[in-house]
């Protein structure tokens, strides 16, 4: 039995990306474990969020992971802000961390660019809280896409530097990738990942797309000039669309390769098309049915920050004994 701990922002939009890099793998470890998955409120204001929205993003977050399979009774489920011990741990982890490795960091780097002297203290500390989200429960296994493994050597890092200096308090937590889909790339532009801040549509899937919607974003997917259906790091387009094929189908590349010999992108994207559709429309009713009853989401979500914050608490009893602030 280990500990597993996963989150996403809830930041409106969720995509296939965030669904078979974090979602659906989260969703398999989650029997014979100790889970944690909660949705990240503190991060998500990092950047200006309207806050009627926001109140309907963290709803539309607890119901998508639910509709993933996310059992309340297996999983705790809750709302970051609605445990303090999360912010409290992160401002003591803040004494410990380098301006220089904050510095280094890919994504901060990513979100800062071109916004100057502007930018928040909070987009720039991010991976801090993110620190203090995985140590606080003394997490072993941490399943994400591979953009956040930076952030997830961050977090071990300063594990050991805390241990090292205030003797042994946190687990040191290793990141689970998953072998396919860790890095699903954008749907305009296969060199970049998909992200839902990317400035155009076209660029992911969201889990809400409708049929129509899903058809359109496929055919107007950037390919190359080949003819041929096959699985080749040379054609990162082609390569892109195929696994993503093979992970809403669950068929294999090759099956799928070997099914579309002959044929050209115009069948496959079709079929891609249908296949992914099949896979969202049972998921987004489920996602629905919960958002058509916010009682039970947010009881669900009480509950679990209530088991959270007990586990949290006795966690930052211990930091501050160590650190020599408890009298
Ligand atoms: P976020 O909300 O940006 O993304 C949520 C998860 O989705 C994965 N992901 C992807 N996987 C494959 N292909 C993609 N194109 C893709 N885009 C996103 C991310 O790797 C992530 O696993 N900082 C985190 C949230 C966080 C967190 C944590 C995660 C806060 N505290 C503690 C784990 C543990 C983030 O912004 O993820």
């Amino acid at each position: 039995m280990s500990r597993i701990l996963t989150a996403l922002q809830p930041s409106g939009i969720l995509h296939i990306g965030n669904y078979f890099g974090a979602i659906a793998p989260m969703v398999s470890l989650q029997d014979g474990n100790e889970n944690f998955l909660f949705a990240v409120d503190y991060h998500a204001i990092t950047v200006p969020q309207d806050p009627a929205e926001l109140r309907k993003n963290l709803l539309f977050a607890a119901a998508t992971y639910l509709a993933a399979g996310i059992d309340p009774e297996k999983t705790t489920l809750f709302q970051q802000s609605r445990v303090s011990e999360h912010t409290e741990l992160a401002w003591i982890l803040n004494t410990i961390a380098h301006m220089g490795e904050l510095e280094r960091m890919t994504q901060y780097k990513d979100k800062a660019a071109g916004k100057g002297e502007g930018v928040s203290v909070g987009l720039f500390d991010y991976p801090v809280l993110m620190a203090a989200d995985i140590l606080l429960y003394d997490t072993e296994i941490v399943p994400v896409g591979e953009d956040q493994k930076q952030h997830l050597e961050l977090a071990r890092d300063l594990a050991e530097r805390f241990n090292n200096r205030f003797g042994d308090t946190f687990t040191v937590p290793k990141p689970s990738i998953p072998k396919q889909g860790a890095r699903i790339m954008g749907l305009d532009d296969p060199a970049k990942k998909m992200s839902k801040s990317a400035s155009s549509e076209k660029n992911f899937i969201s889990l809400m797309d409708d049929e129509k919607t899903v058809l359109k974003k496929i055919k107007s997917a950037v390919t190359d000039s080949g003819t041929t259906i096959e699985y080749t790091k040379d054609r990162p387009g082609l390569a892109n669309l195929l696994t993503i094929y093979s992970l809403a189908s669950e068929k294999s590349t090759d099956a799928i390769v070997a099914e579309y010999e002959g044929k050209g992108y115009g069948d496959f994207k079709v079929g891609l098309a249908e296949a992914l559709s099949d896979f969202l429309s049972p998921l987004q009713e489920k996602i629905n049915a919960h958002l058509d009853d916010p009682k039970e989401l947010i009881a669900i979500l009480d509950k679990g920050a209530e088991k959270a914050k007990a586990i949290a608490s006795e966690k930052m009893r211990i930091v501050r004994d160590r650190i020599g602030v408890t009298l």
